[in-house]
């Protein structure tokens, strides 16, 4: 295989560029002394609850355990019904059997994220919440899913792990429903030092149970009140995410260009292309394009050094993981099962220059005969 020449993530050549002004931050948060949920992280909570136009944020250890955390503090948990897409990273519904609850799998629009009539279709007086997921970092149908869920009396949790930055209507990722989950693990838009994640919510009891669970369940008089975890956020993390929340707009509005170039470039090919919808802003968390030819493409691209990535070769129902929670039959997911068959991820992050562009371009031109 030759040597990779355009890589699928930035996070390197992030460092290159803006290591000399990351690392003063992340030097001060360790100098500080207050190594974990420190005055940085107080800060970054405050200024993420404002970014995602929330009254509160609270930092945890991950965007897994964000979900989970957000389940219990919804009160799910055994005999109760959650409606999740079938096209995701796993965690977005591990964390319901984590919870003690069943998932019910929803298919997806032909961009993987869940459609409402058939969530609709789906619910039952034991559905208590619904995991609304951002694929790939496009914000799909919200306003929809939030009246129905609120019609319903279910509690809506947002997975926007792949999603800070991206909006629909105005209204930005974060923002929908009970609560709003997100990740900074490193292959996200925006990365911590390792695992981090963070809820955000408009509810001053929710905000105060997710930061019992995240610390052993101690409550407001630092009691140990319920069976809690530990799950909390480094100080130097939450520097580095200080400094890359402000690079906002222009980190993600050099993706949404190298995506435009992509769909440009790539439509009149035949391949269907995730083009930014009037009103909304894709975050290209992934810029995926789908194909008959996928797997063939994919070797021909990482034969030319073109890094790619298949998000995900399979509908959620399909792991044996959820063997044990599926209805008689299985569910019948035909858009999971085509994206699981024709979806591939190009490289997509802002550290791409033109060079790089091209290449992927003339790499998949070639393939097509163009
Ligand atoms: C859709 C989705 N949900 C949840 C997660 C979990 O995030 P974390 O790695 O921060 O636990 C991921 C991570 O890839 C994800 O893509």
């Amino acid at each position: 295989m030759a040597k990779a020449k355009v890589p699928f993530f930035g996070v390197a050549r992030e460092y290159a560029a803006c290591g000399a002004d990351m690392l003063p931050l992340v030097e001060a948060a360790l100098a500080s002394g207050g190594l974990l949920q420190g005055a940085e992280v107080a800060s970054f909570e405050q200024e993420l609850a404002a970014y995602c136009g929330r009254a509160h944020a609270v930092a945890v250890g991950s965007c897994t355990d964000a979900l989970f955390f957000s389940l219990v503090a919804a009160g799910v948990g055994q005999g109760d019904e959650v409606l999740v897409p079938d096209f995701s990273f796993v965690a977005s519904a591990s964390c319901i059997l984590r919870a003690g609850a069943t998932p019910v799998f929803c298919d997806v629009d032909p961009w993987g994220n869940m459609e409402l009539d058939k969530a609709a279709k789906l619910a039952t007086p034991r559905t208590k919440a619904m995991i609304y997921v951002h694929l790939y970092g496009r914000m799909g149908q919200p306003a929809g899913i939030e009246a129905f869920a609120r019609e319903r009396g279910i509690a809506l949790i947002e997975d926007a792990a792949q999603a800070i930055g991206a909006s629909h209507g105005g209204r930005r990722a974060g923002s929908m429903g009970l609560a709003g989950c997100i990740s900074f693990d490193p292959t996200k838009p925006l990365s911590c030092l390792g695992s981090g994640g963070a809820v955000t919510t408009d509810d001053p009891a929710l905000a105060e149970d997710i930061r019992s669970l995240r610390y052993h369940g101690r409550d407001a008089a630092r009691k140990f009140s319920r069976l809690g975890y530990n799950s909390q956020m480094p100080s130097a993390s939450a520097a580095l995410l200080r400094y890359k929340l402000r690079q906002d707009p222009a980190w993600g509005d050099r993706r949404r260009e190298i995506a435009a170039r992509y769909c440009d470039a790539l439509e009149p090919l035949g391949l269907a292309v995730p083009r930014e919808e009037p009103g909304t802003r894709h975050i290209y968390h992934k810029f995926v394009i789908k194909t008959q030819r996928r797997d063939e493409l994919a070797a021909h691209l990482k034969a030319q050094g073109i890094e790619v990535m298949v998000h995900y070769a399979d509908a959620l129902h399909a792991h044996p993981l959820f063997a044990p929670a599926l209805p008689q039959g299985g569910p019948q997911s035909p858009n999971a099962q085509a994206l699981a068959a024709t979806a591939l991820s190009l490289p997509m992050h802002p550290w791409l220059d033109e060079a790089d562009i091209q290449a992927v371009l003339q790499a998949v031109g070639g393939f097509f005969g163009k």
